[in-house]
């Protein structure tokens, strides 16, 4: 229709090895000249980040509160690795009282400071933290038992969470991870409840 008679479009066709072939064509000195330029722009990248790491212009206060990329790179590290490094851990029975109540006097006593707990705001050391630790009650939904007890005792470094495994026994840490399981079921009167019976009873945490 739009086409003049007898002038039916031609498509080149072109073979594969003519293509390699044409590839090929291109000048070593060439190839090379990009091989360099790569080279170089990537020594200039080193040296503007080495610069910039020893000016000290990168804010390390607290108070410098980074978004976007910085935020993006620890949050994923720390998922990954806590994922990566949990897997493979056994899991011991964990919906036993006793272990819970065990878990709740070492909550109380080191962890509340930072994390808070139901009808207990976190104290002033969590104000001046970046990244801010988050309220735990929900962490049994965000982490598996075994990640929860990975992260209690190795800690995240890059951040104020202390690894507990240096001055508690595994032992000590499962009773801990029992006690955040149960944390979203925990009302403020429960909480209460709990410390007054642990106050009643065995007055703290041993190790
Ligand atoms: C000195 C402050 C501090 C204390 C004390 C502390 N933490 Fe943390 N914790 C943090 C910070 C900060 C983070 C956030 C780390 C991050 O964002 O990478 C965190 C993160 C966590 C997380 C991961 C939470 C999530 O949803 O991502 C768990 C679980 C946790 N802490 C458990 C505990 C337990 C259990 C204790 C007590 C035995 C404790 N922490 C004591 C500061 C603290």
């Amino acid at each position: 229709m739009g086409l003049i008679p007898h002038q039916t479009p031609v498509i080149p066709v072109v073979s594969w090895h003519e293509q390699v072939e044409s590839l090929a064509k291109i000048e070593t000195g060439t190839m090379k000249k990009i091989i360099l330029t790569i080279i170089i722009v990537l020594v200039i990248q080193a040296l503007a980040l080495f610069i910039f790491i020893f000016s000290g212009a990168y804010n390390v206060s607290t108070s410098n509160h980074d978004s976007g990329f910085v935020n993006w790179w620890l949050a994923t590290s720390a998922t990954r690795s806590v994922k990566h490094h949990a897997r493979g851990i056994r899991v011991p029975q964990l919906d036993n009282p006793a272990m819970v109540q065990e878990g709740f006097k070492h909550f109380n006593e080191m962890c509340v400071e930072c994390h808070g707990a139901p009808g207990k705001p976190p104290g002033e050391i969590a104000k001046g933290l970046w990244p801010p630790a988050p309220d735990l009650s929900m962490a049994a939904s965000d982490w598996t038992p075994a990640q929860l007890f990975w992260i209690t005792k190795n800690g995240i470094k890059f951040s104020a969470m202390p690894g507990w495994g240096t001055t508690h026994s595994d032992e000590k840490i499962w009773a801990m991870t029992a006690f955040i399981e149960k944390l979203s079921k925990l009302s403020a009167a429960d909480y209460h409840q709990m410390e007054t019976n642990t106050v009643g009873g065995e007055p703290s945490h041993e190790h």
